[in-house]
């Protein structure tokens, strides 16, 4: 899809779908009374008829309209005009994009010159716009046998409120899109299924990754390899798998080689059945997500150096499979991490926090400037939040404000957890360091809690995304989060 911005009176451009925001209280915009005026009240009847009342994220097509050059014009419902801000703004593109995505439409233009809203500027709204029509386009179909219909649209243009420069704009439109195929890529990965997405698979999709962006380089570390480093604790939960567990690192120079780096981890269980002590089999299925963490930094990677971000970061994937067999790490097995720690593992469930543990202590050689983990951790979080929420818990009060901003400005919102000193004492074991459980109390902060004690000199921060890393139900996928979130943080971070 390519993005431009075009001005001119809107009733001669010409495109194949016209996408207008219509209030549903108050006066049309200035670009819809043009439409209006020019198509001999066409809208204005069908607002009087019922049929359309500008509802939030409501959508109404006039194909062939008198009197302009487009061959259609979408109506999207816009809401109250006092309540438009950035989160119903979204909800209206998201509608916009999902409806014209479905018509036979190459060229599409969104009327947007007069439809800020309240909280952003226009280079927002244009980040947003492509956001939103990549978010929309996606498909999976990769294991069916009959493929999706492809997407007509080739060419979206925006006619974007005057204060912005057009090169503010473009830049906008071109972030949006990246952000929006980086979301996607990350949607794919967790929804393709177990037997396909394995550690292995992850670790060659980085790889490739690497020879698509010249600032991107990827390593791998294989069993062995970690085996010598002393990663006891990650190797113990691939321990019953026939999948080698691999430990992913993707490196993007976009800064002098002593910038000191940002670093990503996510955890990458590409099934989770529990292990030894097994999930009950309701919904386990789902568990082929529990590699969100992870796909959201290789798509996270691939975006930063799309957008050649001047910064240097690191995304790391700890990946394993977590499988029950005569070799599967049993409940009451003490193993040793690469920190030295000992961990008594009492519950092989509680695996995300053992892969990433490792994989943090190795992050301690890239000397971070921040380190963020992303995992969905705990069934706590979902419990808790639902769906809506990425849970944050942070070592460091400025990073965690940083954080909840970023999700703010993004919509790919956070909610900090307390990880005070007082949780600490519930992983006390009587035969190890450290037990990888907490009990069944404050699930959440216990889990982050286990982290912190393997970051302690940094400044680190945890994103448990188990509630929002996919949907269940009728509309089952992943969801890309918080792809969104962390690219916000990068792209206004320093080098
Ligand atoms: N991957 C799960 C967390 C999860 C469960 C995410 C359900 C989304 C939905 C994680 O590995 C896990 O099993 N956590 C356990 C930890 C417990 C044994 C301390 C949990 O949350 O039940
Ligand atoms: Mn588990
Ligand atoms: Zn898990």
């Amino acid at each position: 899809m390519k993005y431009a911005i075009k001005g001119g009176s809107i009733e001669k451009l010409s495109c194949d779908c016209l996408i207008i925001p219509i209030w549903s209280k108050g006066a049309l915009s200035n670009e819809a009374k043009s439409l209006d005026v020019a198509t001999g009240k066409a809208i204005s009847k069908l607002m009087k008829s019922g049929d359309f009342a500008g509802k939030l994220a409501q959508t109404s097509l006039l194909y062939d309209p008198e009197g302009v050059a487009a061959k259609r014009i979408l109506l999207i419902g816009a809401g109250e005009r006092k309540k438009f801000h950035a989160h119903s703004c979204a909800k209206a593109l998201k509608g916009a994009a999902k409806a014209v995505s479905k018509l036979q439409a190459a060229r599409v233009h969104f009327a947007l010159s007069d439809t800020l809203p309240t909280d952003r500027d226009g280079v927002w709204l244009a980040t947003r716009v492509a956001q939103e029509m990549e978010d929309a386009c996606y498909k999976y179909d990769t294991t069916k046998s009959k493929k999706a219909k492809a997407v007509a649209i080739r060419a979206v243009s925006i006619s974007i409120p005057g204060k912005t420069t057009r090169k503010q704009v473009d830049a906008g439109l071109a972030t949006g899109a990246a952000i929006g195929k980086a979301i996607n890529r990350a949607k794919q990965l967790g929804n393709l299924p177990g037997n396909v997405c394995t550690p292995t698979f992850l670790a060659n999709e980085a790889q490739t990754l690497a020879t698509r962006h010249k600032s991107l380089s990827t390593k791998v570390l294989t069993e062995k390899q970690m085996a010598r480093l002393g990663m006891g604790s990650l190797l113990s939960v691939g321990a019953g798998s026939d999948q080698e567990s691999k430990l992913i690192i993707i490196e993007h120079k976009g800064a002098k080689a002593d910038s000191k780096p940002y670093v990503l981890v996510g955890k990458g269980i590409t099934f989770d059945t529990g292990g030894i002590s097994l999930k009950p089999g309701s919904a386990m299925d789902e568990m082929k997500f529990d590699m969100c963490g992870a796909a959201s930094v290789v798509a996270t990677m691939g975006c930063v150096a799309e957008l050649n971000l001047p910064i240097n970061v690191i995304g790391m994937v700890a990946a394993a499979e977590n499988m029950p067999s005569g070799r599967a790490t049993k409940p009451g097995d003490i193993v040793t991490s690469m920190s030295g720690k000992t961990i008594e593992i009492l519950n092989t469930d509680a695996e995300g926090r053992l892969v990433l543990c490792d994989a943090l202590t190795y992050a301690e050689r890239f000397k971070p400037r921040t380190i963020i983990d992303i995992a969905t951790l705990t069934g706590a979080a979902v419990a808790t939040f639902g769906a809506h929420a990425n849970v944050l818990l942070s070592n460091n009060d400025q990073l965690a404000e940083t954080l909840l901003d970023c999700g703010e400005e993004s919509l790919d919102r956070a909610w900090q957890l307390p990880l005070w000193d007082e949780y600490q004492s519930l992983l006390n074991s009587n035969f190890a360091d450290i037990a990888n459980i907490g009990g069944p109390r404050a699930g959440t902060i216990t889990a982050a809690c286990f982290l912190s004690r393997f970051t302690e000199k940094q400044k680190w921060a945890h994103l448990d995304i188990a509630g929002s890393a996919w949907h269940s139900g009728a509309q089952k996928g992943a969801t890309g989060r918080p792809v969104g979130l962390l690219m916000q943080y990068l792209n206004t971070q320093k080098p």
